[in-house]
């Protein structure tokens, strides 16, 4: 039969729903990065996020529909994205993950793509 997407075998949207609206309850605590953000109300942003690792990881493709095409890099360049705030970025992701207990290979292949992109987001040199 057709191969199932990771979007399908960890469970659909709800479990994207999970993870994200967990990672930013980290967020929302997180003084670091909260200073990153430009708004105070982080639904927005938790929802595009949302629609975006759905749609890439096999789901419904929302947020193309509702965004255009993500180039994420683009979107990010005018934050201040440094290795502080990256490294706080995958803190509370982890958090995130841990809480879904997903199976240990389907964990490993989201969080080694969240790892990868949080490094091509960094925008500022670190200090010396
Ligand atoms: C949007 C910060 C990493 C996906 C944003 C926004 C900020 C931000 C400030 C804008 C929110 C708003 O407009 O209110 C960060 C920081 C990161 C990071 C500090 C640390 C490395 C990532 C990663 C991904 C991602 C790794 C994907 C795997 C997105 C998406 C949006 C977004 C999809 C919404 C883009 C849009 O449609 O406008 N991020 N981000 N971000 N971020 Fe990140």
């Amino acid at each position: 039969g057709r191969p199932v997407s990771l979007y399908e075998a960890v469970g659909g949207e709800e479990t994207f729903t999970r993870l994200v609206r967990r990672f930013y309850q980290e967020v929302a605590d997180d003084p670091v990065l909260l200073a990153v953000y430009p708004a105070k109300d982080l639904g927005p942003a938790e929802e595009h996020l949302r629609l975006f690792l759905i749609q890439y990881w096999g789901g419904p493709a929302t947020y193309n529909e509702l965004r255009g095409h993500p180039r994420l890099r683009m979107r990010h360049v005018r934050f201040h994205i440094g290795e502080t705030e990256r490294d706080r970025w995958l803190k509370h992701m982890r958090t995130a993950l841990d809480e879904l207990d997903l199976d240990p290979a389907l964990d490993a292949q989201l969080w080694d793509y969240l790892v990868m992109a949080a490094h091509s987001l960094v925008n500022v040199a670190p200090q010396d």
